[in-house]
């Protein structure tokens, strides 16, 4: 059996190449998905994850993050948590209970205080700047998008053993509403995860996300015999069509998803999104999906791209 792993973002490369390592050395997914995660979590120049993430409308920074085991089917998650430094470890934490397995707010802090995980106050000068400066130039409740693109870290791993698991973390859409709870924790909308088949994340406006529950989608059209690449196409596609066809004007989406043989894929509605690769046979890699308004399609990063991409 073959390992792999699959991330959304530039900003996951880092974390891929470290969860990748453990990966090759025998490791168990869990391990490999959290350490991943928990790199970008950390890394306060990523704007939308984390500590440094994107602060809500009255200036906190309020985190939702998941995790799910996909040869149980377990999942554990939380929800508009402020000050706890890495939620990733507490939805896995969460995972591993047959009940309460999502806590949000007040009730998921006391839980992560309770069982030891350390505090920390996640708005750095950089993201109070990017709060301020949006107050002062004004913004329509109702019309807020993700953060230049770009917003939650997920990683889907597999381990050699087939085991697979599927990590998600963000500070969600910037300047939402305090409690505002987007696609990330929701399972089938953010993610979901099945060793017997295969995993899928997505990324963008939760809102539209969830009206369509894409991950859940995308596994449930690799399990009919789909291949990974047209399994996210055809169901972010057919949701956005859906959207438009009821005179919605959907926000950006996008979505990755990895097979239990390791196979990928991914998609998007916007001009393009970069997501990460590796596998046994092949380094961590960006690829970057593109979509004109008319072709979509996934090419590997150019040392051009990478060079002028501005995005995190
Ligand atoms: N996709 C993250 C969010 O909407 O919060």
């Amino acid at each position: 059996m073959k390992y792999g792993m699959i991330a959304t973002w530039k900003m996951a490369y880092e974390g891929v190449v470290e969860g990748s390592e453990k990966l090759r050395n025998g490791k168990e997914v869990s391990e490999a998905v959290i350490c991943a995660i928990e790199s970008v979590e950390n890394n306060p120049a990523y704007r939308s994850v984390g500590f440094g993430g994107l602060p809500n409308r009255v200036g906190e920074v309020e985190l939702d993050a998941a995790y799910m085991d996909g040869e149980r089917l377990c999942f554990g998650a939380v929800m508009a948590v402020k000050n706890i430094k890495n939620p990733i470890r507490v939805a896995r934490h969460l995972s591993g209970y047959q009940r309460n397995n999502i806590l949000a707010g007040g009730g998921a802090e006391s839980f992560a205080a309770t069982h030891g995980y350390e505090s920390a106050n996640m708005l750095t000068h950089e993201s109070q700047q990017r709060w301020e400066k949006k107050i002062g130039e004004g913004y329509i409740p109702e019309e807020i998008e993700a953060y230049g693109g770009h917003d939650t870290v997920c990683i889907i791993g597999l381990d050699d053993q087939g085991r697979m698991g599927n990590g998600v973390s963000t500070s969600g859409l910037f300047m939402k509403h305090p409690g505002r709870v987007g696609d990330s924790p929701v399972i089938g909308s953010g993610f979901y995860c099945d060793s017997r088949v295969g995993a899928a994340s997505a990324t963008g406006v939760g809102e539209d996300i969830m009206k369509g529950c894409l991950s859940f989608r995308i596994v449930s059209l690799i399990k009919a015999g789909g291949d990974c690449q047209g399994a996210c196409e055809k169901a972010l596609f057919d949701h956005e069509a859906d959207l438009k066809a009821r005179g919605s004007k959907p926000g950006s989406m996008s979505v990755i998803a990895m097979d239990k043989n390791g196979n990928f894929g991914g998609a998007t509605t916007q001009k393009e999104f970069p997501f990460v690769v590796s596998r046994e046979e092949m380094e961590p890699t960006i690829f970057v999906a593109q979509n004109d308004g008319k072709v979509h399609r996934v090419i590997k990063a150019t040392q051009d791209w990478k060079d002028n991409y501005l995005g995190d």
